[in-house]
């Protein structure tokens, strides 16, 4: 077992506080008195996808730094951007009968087969951050964001800010991702309203910074300063297109509108140096309420279908005085 667990493409990391404290006390410890499971009992696996970004980063530390908190045993594997490693992650963690499995899918397709064989062994699967394209029945619950929704607020912030006539490029987060696809949708849901924005190109920076630049140079290339607007799916790839603006020399936020998606503070840096013109928030701090779901599905406790996120939208006007507040 111990062979398994260390061998093989991923790097799997551990919290065992929960079994050195689980060992030194006596069974009945690890009950609650109405005999319902405690934290300290849980065995949880998480599949993370990878480290693609700041937010990323982000949510794999809230779900590591709440495990430990709550000392229960966390399982983390990650997938490093492979959805065959998340594939076979999970295919881990029902061998080893975990108590439930969450999971960050990279994509939204190629699911069911791998969840079904989880709901087979009786270990409910909760998405986190990200939905998968499955029946209903093969997962439990999806924590996680309005993506749609963020879509569509970045298009209304985008048209306020070009007073409705903009050519706009777009960095599109990984194909076939939920954010990607949901965000890409709900921008243009909106845009139909605004006959004068035209985007005018669209091409997928991988949710990373180091695409997002290469990305924008080349829009800049083919269509130099008729682009007058950007929308990124996510801060990283922003802040690789201000790069790439200034490196053309044009000025970020000034020659050229730039929306983007997850508020991390790199965005509120480049708000403060005027360089971004606004941020629509997305939650990566899901750790808490992770476990509090994995625990109520434990204890046979109803759950709801999905548990949105709650989140804002943010302006260089007031960057500086939130910039401290923030926690990603
Ligand atoms: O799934 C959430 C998205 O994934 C975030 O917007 C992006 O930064 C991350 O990589």
């Amino acid at each position: 077992m111990l062979f398994l667990l260390l061998s093989g493409f991923v790097l799997l990391s551990v919290s065992c506080q929960s079994q050195t404290l689980s060992s030194t006390q006596s069974s009945d410890a690890q009950f609650a008195p109405n005999g319902e499971k405690i934290y300290e009992d849980l065995i949880i696996g998480f599949v993370q996808l990878g480290a693609e970004s700041e937010w990323r980063v982000a949510n794999t530390h809230s779900i590591k730094e709440t495990a430990e908190q709550l000392s229960l045993e966390l399982r983390f594997y990650d997938a490093q951007q492979k959805q065959e490693n998340q594939i076979e992650a999970v295919r881990r963690l029902i061998t080893q009968k975990v108590d439930v499995i969450g999971i960050s899918p990279i994509v939204e397709t190629g699911w069911e087969e791998v969840f079904q064989e989880a709901k087979d062994a009786g270990i409910p699967i909760i998405l986190v951050d990200r939905r998968a394209d499955v029946p209903e029945d093969l997962y439990v619950s999806y924590l996680g964001s309005d993506f749609l929704e963020e879509g569509r607020n970045a298009a209304r912030v985008m048209a306020k800010l070009v007073n409705g006539s903009a050519n706009v490029v777009e960095l599109a987060g990984t194909p076939d991702s939920a954010p990607a696809n949901d965000r890409f949708e709900g921008f243009r849901e909106v845009m139909k309203d605004y006959p004068n924005i035209k985007v005018i190109d669209s091409q997928t920076g991988d949710f990373t910074l180091a695409r997002g630049r290469e990305v924008m140079a080349e829009f800049l290339q083919k269509y130099g300063t008729q682009i007058t607007a950007v929308f990124a799916h996510n801060d990283d790839m922003a802040l690789g297109a201000i790069q790439a603006i200034e490196a053309y020399g044009l000025r970020p936020g000034v020659d050229i509108k730039i929306v983007s998606v997850d508020a991390a503070r790199g965005a509120f840096e480049a708000m403060i140096a005027g360089k971004l013109n606004a941020t629509v928030e997305c939650n990566p701090l899901l750790g808490p309420q992770f476990f509090e779901l994995a625990l109520k599905v434990v204890n046979g406790q109803p759950i709801p279908k999905w548990v949105p996120s709650i989140e804002s939208i943010f302006f260089p006007e007031n960057a500086i005085e939130i910039l401290p507040t923030r926690k990603y």
